[in-house]
């Protein structure tokens, strides 16, 4: 039986993951640490509120007495870090948060287990979870990231991750801590929050509003169904080499605009109405710095923990769209006042 401390667990892939951890390894403690920022929802767990393995506890991974108190209390093997500053544009707004909880949050996360596993833990493992964009951008036809692949972060986001990445392997290598990093493509499916590309179309879709598509459209990134990702990390945390690194991608490598395109025929077809949706879709300026192309190369994973995807990008999309569809009254809460504002300020130019 494993005691897990999940961070930023009431966030999308974090949530997710915790009810696949829970129905795949029942006997197991999950413990969720996360501050509920903007995009912490505990409504996100409402079906495991009663589980007497669950627990939720609400800090930030940037106090080091409180990380430390709940590694002591609830005797954790496993620490699983999804908590972080996850968009983007935010970071390219206001770089600031995305040092704070990706950099220091990380290292506070690391010293204390480093502190905690000293005294004598057996079997404990720090998996951090991480992103491909570490990698930077590829131009067209060059080959997919792989494990061996150089750092070259080039927004806010991505350096901070790859700093807190870089931290992970030196407490390795330094101080023999238990550490596996996972570094995954785009993820989507239910409870992502309305921000980021798929959602946001959904939503913008069903209330006829425009469709942003920043530049000409033709960035790529390689999307992963999250309940896919969810079990790469089940697998690295399972049988994964300690101070290792697992690259986890779909082999999905789509364009945005294509993208947009396929969210708007499934909403055409799920809820027929009189326009075509695609008639929403509005070019936007660039985000600055934008990445053109992401991909990942998962053949060590495959390899070496014999994990693949599921889900093929029409079957994940066609339930996500339809998880949307079903779920109104979630996304309708989750847009208050502080989402507005953002909007606001990220759409102003368009
Ligand atoms: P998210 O923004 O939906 O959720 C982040 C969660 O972390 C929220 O619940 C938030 O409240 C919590 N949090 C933020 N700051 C915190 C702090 N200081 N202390 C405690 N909790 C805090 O993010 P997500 O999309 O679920 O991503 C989760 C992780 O996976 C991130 O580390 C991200 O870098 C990584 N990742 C995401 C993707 C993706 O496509 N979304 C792909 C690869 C990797
Ligand atoms: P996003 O979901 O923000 O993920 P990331 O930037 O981490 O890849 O964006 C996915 C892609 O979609 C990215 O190339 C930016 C683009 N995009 C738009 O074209 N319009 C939008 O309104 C958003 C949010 C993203």
């Amino acid at each position: 039986m494993k005691r897990l401390l999940v961070t930023g667990g009431a966030g999308f892939i974090g949530s997710n993951f915790i009810k696949y951890w829970l129905e795949h390894h029942p006997l197991d403690r999950v413990v969720n640490l996360d501050a509920l920022t903007y995009a912490g929802n505990l409504e996100n767990l409402t079906s495991i509120d009663a589980n007497p393995n669950y627990r939720f506890v609400r800090g930030d991974i940037c106090d080091a007495g409180f990380v430390v108190q709940v590694l002591e209390s609830e005797h954790i093997d496993t620490i699983v870090n999804f908590a972080a500053e996850s968009h983007v544009d935010r970071s390219i707004l206001g770089p600031a948060a995305f040092v704070e909880t990706n950099i220091r949050g990380t290292f506070v996360l690391l010293e204390a287990a480093r502190n905690y596993w000293d005294k004598g833990a057996d079997e404990s493992r720090f998996l951090h979870v991480s992103t491909d964009e570490v990698y930077g951008s590829l131009n067209q036809g060059a080959a997919p990231f792989t494990e061996q692949t150089a750092f070259a972060p080039n927004s806010p986001y991505s350096a901070s991750k790859a700093a807190s990445d870089h931290l992970v392997r030196a407490y390795f290598h330094t101080y023999g801590l238990p550490v596996v990093t996972t570094n995954c493509s785009n993820n989507y499916g239910p409870y992502q929050f309305p921000e980021k590309l798929i959602p946001l179309v959904v939503i913008n879709a069903l209330e006829d509003k425009p469709l942003p598509v920043y530049g000409d459209g033709q960035n790529i990134r390689d999307w992963l169904y999250v309940e896919d990702h969810c079990r790469g990390i089940d697998a690295v945390i399972q049988s994964g080499r300690v101070g290792e690194t697992y690259n986890i991608g779909g082999c999905n490598e789509i364009r945005n605009i294509d993208i947009v395109h396929q969210v708007c025929a499934l909403i055409d077809q799920m809820r027929p109405s009189r326009r075509p949706k695609a008639e929403l879709i509005t070019f936007v300026p660039d985000r600055p710095g934008h990445d053109l192309r992401y991909a990942i190369d998962a053949s060590k994973i495959r390899r070496e923990l014999g994990w693949e995807p599921r889900y093929t990008f029409e079957a994940g999309l066609a339930d996500t769209v339809r998880w949307y569809l079903d779920h109104e009254p979630w996304w309708s809460r989750v847009r208050d006042g502080l989402y507005h504002q953002y909007m606001e300020l990220q759409y102003r130019k368009s």
